[in-house]
């Protein structure tokens, strides 16, 4: 992501820059109070959005606590709509979400481009409580409400060369602001081995909180895949492609010696320009301890035996 050097910063920037973007927890800080009781909260403090059903699926749930919908949709990357964390929740108001569709492509019997009702309607949603780690060392815990993306890619057959998914989100300049710059080559692609994305794990995110996406948090579909750096979970997915050769993919292309086509959350693998050993909750509190950031992100026991036998420093 875009951190600068220690040595790029003037003394005037020590305040985290995220600290700073949120005035009213810098204002609290400065005051030494909590957040809420300096300024009413810029977003709703209760959920928008349409309530959708899903049960929780305790099996694929942490126990801990979520983090708040404050926190949750107004502490974003999505740099289709701006580079600081509050620009998505300023900025994307206005993207369209409805009508929708997805083109799924490449090595699947099942082809074509889809209304995104009819591609999901067979799979019913669940709600899953997972940790979300960023490769900017932060976290938070998240409600999501979703599909198995194993259960999807496997209703649309790929076929037996199909080795790699990739997602593609929206491009579309007009109604998103941060693609007339070219801070990244848009659009925004990731991608997932096969087996990676077939695992219990991997999610189609449609909700948060029990409601449908916000826009900034990647409405109307994204992905979640919490044994991996955020960067993974593509926001606005419009393509789904199967491909016999690894893709090329968004972060990878910006910075290869940074992020690695598979971005496992690794503490063992420092990025060049900062640890990955530790991360901070977002909403802990200004002072809280930073945490220690466990390998796969706490997914290992499910995860790891997708990676026996690679040298996961050099496979990043
Ligand atoms: N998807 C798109 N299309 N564009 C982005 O800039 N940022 C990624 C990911 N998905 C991004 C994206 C990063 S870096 C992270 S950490 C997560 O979204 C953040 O998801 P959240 O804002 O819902 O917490």
């Amino acid at each position: 992501m875009l951190i600068r050097r220690p040595a790029d910063y003037r003394p005037s920037e020590i305040t985290p820059a995220e600290v700073y973007a949120d005035r009213r927890r810098f204002i609290a800080a400065a005051l030494g109070l909590a957040a809420s009781s300096v300024l009413p909260a810029a977003r709703a403090a209760t959920p928008t959005g349409t309530p959708l059903t899903a049960p929780r699926n305790p099996k694929f749930s942490t126990a801990e606590t979520p983090n708040s919908w404050d926190d949750v949709t107004g502490y974003n990357n999505y740099y289709e709509f701006g580079t600081d964390k509050s620009d998505p929740a300023a900025n994307a108001g206005h993207l369209r979400v409805s009508p929708w569709t997805v083109t799924v492509a490449g090595e699947a019997e099942l082809r074509g481009t889809f209304a995104l009702e009819d591609l999901i309607r067979p799979h019913p949603l669940e709600e899953r409580v997972y940790r979300l780690r960023c490769v900017e060392a932060w976290s938070m815990v998240i409600p999501w409400v979703g599909l198995p993306l194993g259960d999807l890619v496997r209703r649309l057959k790929p076929t037996s060369r199909a080795k790699y998914v990739a997602f593609t989100t929206l491009r579309d300049p007009t109604q998103m602001p941060g693609q007339r710059s070219s801070v990244l080559d848009w659009p925004y692609v990731e991608a997932l081995r096969i087996d990676e994305a077939t695992h219990p794990l991997a999610l189609l995110a449609t909700g948060v909180y029990g409601r449908s996406l916000p826009n900034q948090n990647g409405a109307p579909l994204r992905l979640v895949v919490p044994w991996k750096y955020g960067f993974k979970s593509g926001k606005a997915i419009v393509r789904i492609e199967f491909m016999e050769k690894m893709p090329a993919t968004t972060w990878n292309r910006s910075g290869p010696e940074e992020y690695g086509f598979y971005a496992n959350v690794n503490p063992a693998v420092d990025h060049p320009r900062w640890s990955q050993k530790t991360e901070r909750r977002i909403g802990a509190g200004l002072f809280a301890a930073r945490q220690p950031t466990l390998p796969f992100n706490g997914y290992g026991e499910q995860v790891a035996s997708l990676y026996a036998g690679m040298d996961l420093r050099r496979y990043f």
